[in-house]
């Protein structure tokens, strides 16, 4: 069944649980995500990047959402625009009548900017019974489309919290606390870790679901995985420098009023990991479903793992 971000993340802050969302930017890695959720009756939430949308365009994926939704009734099903930074886009993406779900990132805006354009799309979008996240304070981290210098980075500022909910009635706001997009989180030396102090003075500031992007872990055994498959390439650079937030921390932050966990760099990293090992192992091979087929089992298995551990499975 497909619902809103309002009919699941309140009860999960509520219940000191997240709820698990993941970017999807094909079939195997939708389908490797539903499967997964559907083995643990968790709700879970599609997400499409803009960079996902350009790559596959806005009605394949959610059509994927929308099986998904239609086959699994009982199981709550967010389909929702991550990062929408391009309010042109996040428009289209509204009034498509698609999506259940959309996020406004202004979080670059002066204050008073992000909260002006953060309020235009929530009228928008509550309009039509969607819901949207918002951001404050921007996060760190280079990815396809979303790109934030260290430069630009911000924590997100206690103080602004209550006015910046009261001002745009936004349904979920997502916070900069220590994490950063992508593979590599922490410069070389620099120890992973989460602002606690800063995570529990926003919760105490505002009691709408908290939203905690950069939420990968880079867990060991499954960048070991990766390892092992580019050094029979000989080509370990960037790989060695990963490094996520440590699953434990992320637990403790779900305690503190984090309610929605954003993961897409370590389904990546499985993905890529599998689709490298698959063709290393048979220089014949030319068939796609022999090729993506075992990505799609290590994304459910990598998301499966993910749901047990943050969203409250028994
Ligand atoms: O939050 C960022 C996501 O990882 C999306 O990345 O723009 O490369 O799809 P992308
Ligand atoms: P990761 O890069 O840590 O997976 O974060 C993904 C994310 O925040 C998507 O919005
Ligand atoms: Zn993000």
């Amino acid at each position: 069944m497909l619902v809103n971000l309002t009919k699941i993340l309140p009860a999960a802050r509520r219940g000191n649980y997240a709820i698990c969302a993941f970017n999807i930017n094909n079939m195997e890695i939708a389908q490797g995500v539903v499967n997964a959720a559907v083995k643990l009756n968790r709700p879970v939430v599609l997400q499409t990047s803009q960079g996902a949308i350009e790559y596959a365009g806005m009605e394949y994926l959610a059509a994927f959402g929308h099986i998904a939704a239609e086959t699994h009734q009982k199981l709550p099903i967010v389909l929702h625009l991550d990062h929408g930074t391009d309010e042109v886009l996040v428009e289209r993406t509204i009034k498509s009548g698609w999506y259940s779900s959309v996020m406004i990132d202004a979080s670059r805006n002066p204050f008073s900017k992000n909260i002006s354009i953060t309020r235009r799309i929530v009228a928008l979008a509550h309009a039509r019974g969607m819901s949207v996240e918002a951001e404050l304070g921007p996060i760190l981290g280079i990815e396809d489309q979303v790109r934030v210098s260290r430069a630009e980075a911000a924590f997100t500022d206690p103080a602004q919290v209550k006015k910046f909910v009261a001002e745009t009635k936004c349904d979920a706001l997502a916070v900069s606390v220590g994490t950063a997009h992508g593979p590599v989180k922490y410069a070389p030396g620099e120890k992973p870790s989460l602002d606690f102090k800063r995570i529990a003075a926003i919760a105490a500031a505002t009691k709408i679901p908290l939203v905690l992007h950069g939420a990968s872990s880079v867990p060991h055994d499954v960048i070991l995985e990766l390892h092992e498959q580019c050094s029979r390439l000989g080509d370990c650079a960037r790989v060695h420098d990963a490094v996520g937030v440590p699953e434990a921390q992320i637990k403790k932050a779900i305690g503190f009023g984090i309610s929605k966990i954003n993961i897409d760099t370590d389904v990546r990293i499985a993905f890529t990991a599998a689709v490298r090992k698959t063709l290393l192992n048979d220089s014949q091979l030319i068939d796609p479903r022999k090729i993506l087929g075992p990505a799609r089992d290590a994304v459910e298995k990598l998301v499966e793992r993910k749901i047990r551990l943050f969203s409250g499975v028994k």
